[in-house]
């Protein structure tokens, strides 16, 4: 949230408005304001060029003051944009690393549910950087989505620039590349996850011929930043999405 003075209508007593953090991939968009009605938000926005839509305000005016979302409108708005069962159970994989991790660090579990299940759905609509995540999170700032969350979507591609600067954004690096790695490994055993082992994860990691779309690199500079070794990292990924291997598709 950025927080700015608008000298208006009178530059000695001006008005307080909140926008989104303004970024490569979003215009500035009005949160709240201080003081002033539906006019004065008209105003401020044509004071500062850029447009808005009346039914955007009205959007905005119905969404509670805490923009809280749950985590079945998160579903339901990524069934709505992603079709494919692959990038769905992938998804839906990083949601159930989240929430154990969540749970581990006594933070909010549904928020980081939100973050995990979103976090690629707007990929299969739109899979070219920075439209992906960028165009997604344009997506949810219109739909009210909290910047927390929106930020630590943005921060999954590195390209997006956006620092990974709270506990929810480390944890959606560190668990997206590894969650994709540990399904790749699981769904070429035979008895998928049920008897999986770090030291087979940690085997296929050396063997660069497997998987090459995962970034190595990617799954290390997760696990520095979200402060944890990398075994650990592994071993609790695996204990949770053992507890959802039937929706993940590993049994
Ligand atoms: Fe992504
Ligand atoms: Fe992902």
């Amino acid at each position: 949230m950025v927080n700015i003075p608008i000298p208006f209508p009178n530059p000695n007593r001006p008005f307080l408005f909140s926008f989104s953090p303004f970024s490569e991939a979003e215009k500035p968009r009005l949160m709240s304001f201080e003081d002033g009605g539906p006019m004065m938000a008209t105003a401020v926005h044509t004071f500062l060029d850029f447009p808005l839509k009346n039914r955007d305000f009205q959007h905005d005016r119905e969404q509670p003051r805490n923009n809280r979302m749950t985590y079945q409108e998160a579903l339901e708005l990524m069934h709505e944009y992603t079709q494919s069962d692959a990038l769905r159970k992938h998804m839906y994989a990083v949601e159930t690393a989240m929430r154990a991790y969540a749970k581990k660090y006594g933070e909010d579990e549904e928020k980081w549910a939100v973050v995990g299940v979103l976090h690629d759905f707007d990929y299969e609509k739109y899979p070219n950087p920075p439209d992906h995540p960028g165009k997604g999170s344009e997506i949810l700032a219109q739909k009210g989505y909290p910047d927390d969350v929106r930020r630590a979507i943005l921060g999954h591609a590195d390209y997006m620039n956006v620092p990974r600067d709270t506990k929810l954004a480390q944890a959606l690096y560190a668990c997206d590349e590894l969650c994709g790695f540990i399904t790749a490994v699981s769904v070429i055993r035979p008895n998928k996850i049920a008897d999986l082992e770090v030291s087979s994860v940690k085997k296929k990691l050396k063997d660069k011929g497997f998987a090459r779309n995962v970034n190595r690199e990617d799954i290390q500079r997760g696990v520095q930043e979200l402060g944890v070794p990398l075994e650990e990292h592994i071993q609790f990924c695996i204990d949770a999405m053992r507890t959802d291997a039937a929706r993940l598709g590993l049994v």
